[in-house]
C-alpha cells in the first residue's frame, strides 16, 4: 500500500467556524446529523452542507458498511469511513472509539481523496477503535451463506428473497462488534502500532479462530502474516491514531464545534432497530456518548434526514414496499442503487409511523427532508401513517422487532402529486403546492419543523428557507 500517512494535527483546527450555524438552534456547540429510516436517506450532504459551520465531523458508529455520497461542484465522492467533513480544508474530521475501522479501506479511501486533491490531513482515529480483521469478513461471508442455505433467518417463508441471511455488507461489522463484547479476541487501532501487544494477540486470536471458523469451512489464517499485515497497516496510519475523548473535550473546552455523523440510520439500531434485521451498532445519537465520551447532555441540536420515500437494502420487513411500477420508477430516478454494495435498493412509500418513532428516538430538533425531487411526476402520493394489526385494531406506534412489522399493514393518507420538476427550486415557497402539502403532512404528523429540503444532490439544491 503506498498511501501518503495522512499526518495528525498537534492541536485542533487553526480557524474557529463561524459562531452562529445558520440551520438547527442558534448557539449550538454540539449538533448530530443521524438517519430517520434504513439508511442511504442523504446524511453525507447534510453533513457536508453543515461541516462549513463546526471544527470536527465525528463518526462515532458502524464501519465502511456506510457509503455517504456528496457531490461538490459536480464532483462525486463516495465515503464510507471517512467522515464527510473531510471535504473541507481544515477541518478535523474523527474516527472515534465506537467506529469499527478496516485499516485497508481506510488507507484506500484516504489515498483515493488525496488523489483528488482532498486535504487528508485532519484525519483523526481513536486508538481505541476496533479493527476489522480479515477473518471478521470471512466470519460475515459464511454466516450469511450458512444461514441462508438453512433456510434464512426470517420467520416468514419467503421473505427473504434478498438472500436468506441479514443481507449484511458483509464487510465485518457484526463479527468485529461481536469481539469487541468478548473482550478477549479484540484487536484495537492502537495495538496496530505496537508490535509486541500486537503479536501476542494475533497467536492467541488465529489459534482461536482458526478452531471456531475452520469449522465453518475458513481458510486457516496464519499469525505471522496476520501481523506482518497489520503492523504494516498500522505503520501508515500511525500519525493518525490518537486518543479521540480529551481530544474531543479539549475542543468543546475552548469554545469549538463539533459535529457528529450519524452512519447507517435510526432503524437499523442493535436496540431499537427492526430486530434482527439490523446492524450492530448504536446508530441513534444514543451512540454518541459510548462511541465518543461526550456526554449525551453536551449535544443541543439534532438534525434528522428522512428520505421522502422509503429506501432499505438487505433483508427484513418494509412494510410500505412497492415492488411495482411505481417502486421501478423511484428506484431509477433515485438512484436507489447501494453506495456500498451497489445492490438496488427496495422501495417503498414514506413511513411516518416509523419516522416520528426514529425521530422520538433521536429527540430531533428539525428535519431535513431528502430527494423530494424523485417524486415529481407521480399521480398520488401515499403516505403511512397508521398500522393495522391482526386483531383489527389500528395504531401509529412502531413496535422494534421483525415479527412484529410484518403483521402490520400500513394504512395511507393520500396526496395528489406534482407533475412540476423541482430540482431548480431553491426556496421552498417555489415548490407547487401539493409539494408543500406533502411537506406540512410531514411535519404535522411527525410534531418537528422541517429545516432543510433537498432537491437535489448539488450542495446547491437546497432549500433552507
Ligand atoms: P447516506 O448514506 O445517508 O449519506 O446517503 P447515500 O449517499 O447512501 O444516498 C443518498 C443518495 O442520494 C446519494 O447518491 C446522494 O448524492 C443523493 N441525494 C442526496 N440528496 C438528494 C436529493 O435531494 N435529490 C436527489 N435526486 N438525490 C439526492
Ligand atoms: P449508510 O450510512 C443502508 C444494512 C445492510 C444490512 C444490515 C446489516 O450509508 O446509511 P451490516 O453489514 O451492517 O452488518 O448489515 O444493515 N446497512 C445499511 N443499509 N445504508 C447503510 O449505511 C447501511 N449500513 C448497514 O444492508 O441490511
Ligand atoms: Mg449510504
Amino acid at each position: 500500500m503506498n498511501a501518503a500517512p495522512p499526518t495528525h494535527p498537534q492541536t485542533p483546527a487553526t480557524h474557529a467556524a463561524p459562531r452562529t450555524p445558520p440551520i438547527g438552534k442558534p448557539g449550538a456547540a454540539c449538533s448530530a446529523v443521524v438517519g430517520l429510516q434504513w439508511g442511504d436517506e442523504g446524511k453525507g450532504k447534510i453533513v457536508d452542507l453543515l461541516a462549513q459551520h463546526y471544527d470536527a465531523v465525528v463518526r462515532y458508529n458502524g464501519g465502511a458498511n456506510a457509503g455517504h455520497s456528496v457531490v461538490v461542484k459536480g464532483e462525486r465522492y463516495a465515503l464510507h469511513l471517512v467522515p464527510s467533513g473531510i471535504l473541507y480544508p481544515g477541518k478535523l474530521a474523527v474516527i472515534a472509539n465506537g467506529v469499527v475501522v478496516d485499516p485497508e479501506v481506510l488507507i484506500k479511501e484516504t489515498t483515493g481523496l488525496a488523489q483528488r486533491g482532498v486535504d487528508v490531513h485532519g484525519l483523526v482515529v481513536s486508538d481505541r477503535a476496533h479493527v476489522v480483521m480479515p477473518y471478521h469478513k470471512a466470519e460475515d461471508e459464511l454466516r450469511e451463506k450458512i444461514l441462508s442455505e438453512a433456510g434464512g433467518i426470517s420467520s416468514r417463508p419467503g421473505e427473504s428473497a434478498h438472500g436468506g441471511g441479514i443481507g449484511t455488507t458483509k464487510r465485518g461489522i457484526g463479527p468485529c462488534y461481536a469481539d469487541k463484547c468478548q473482550r478477549s479476541t479484540a484487536v484495537r487501532c492502537g495495538d496496530l502500532i505496537n508490535p509486541d501487544v500486537l503479536r501476542a494477540k494475533l497467536a492467541r486470536i488465529t489459534a482461536f479462530k482458526n478452531a471456531t471458523l475452520g469449522g465453518l469451512g475458513a481458510k486457516p489464517f496464519e499469525a505471522t502474516e496476520l501481523t506482518r499485515w497489520a503492523l504494516d497497516l498500522g505503520d501508515q496510519l500511525r500519525s493518525s491514531i490518537r486518543d479521540t475523548t480529551y481530544l474531543l473535550h479539549d475542543l468543546l473546552g475552548s469554545g469549538r464545534r463539533v459535529l457528529f455523523e450519524g452512519a447507517n440510520a435510526a432503524l437499523l439500531d442493535v436496540d431499537h432497530g427492526t430486530y434482527p434485521f439490523v446492524t450492530s451498532s448504536s446508530t441513534t445519537v444514543l451512540g454518541i456518548p459510548a462511541g465518543t465520551g461526550i456526554p449525551g447532555a453536551r449535544i443541543d441540536n439534532v438534525i434528522g434526514v428522512v428520505k421522502a420515500y422509503s429506501t432499505r437494502v438487505g433483508n427484513g420487513p418494509l412494510p410500505t414496499e412497492q415492488i411495482n411500477e411505481v417502486g421501478e420508477r423511484i428506484r431509477q430516478r433515485g438512484r436507489e442503487f447501494g453506495t456500498t454494495t451497489g445492490r438496488p435498493r427496495r422501495v417503498g412509500w414514506l413511513d411516518l409511523v416509523a419516522v416520528r418513532y426514529s425521530a422520538l428516538l433521536n429527540g430531533v430538533s428539525s428535519l431535513s427532508v431528502m430527494l423530494l425531487d424523485v417524486l415529481a411526476g407521480l399521480d398520488e402520493l401515499r403516505v403511512c401513517t397508521a398500522y393495522r394489526l391482526k386483531n383489527g385494531q389500528t395504531t401509529d406506534r412502531f413496535v422494534p422487532d421483525a415479527d412484529w412489522i410484518y403483521d402490520a399493514e400500513p394504512v395511507y393518507q393520500n396526496l395528489p402529486g406534482f407533475p412540476e420538476e423541482i430540482q431548480n427550486a431553491r426556496r421552498r415557497a417555489d415548490l407547487p403546492a401539493n409539494a408543500r402539502a406533502y411537506l406540512d403532512l410531514i411535519e404535522r404528523t411527525v410534531g418537528v419543523p422541517i429545516s432543510i429540503v433537498s432537491v437535489g444532490p448539488d450542495r446547491a439544491q437546497t432549500l433552507l428557507e
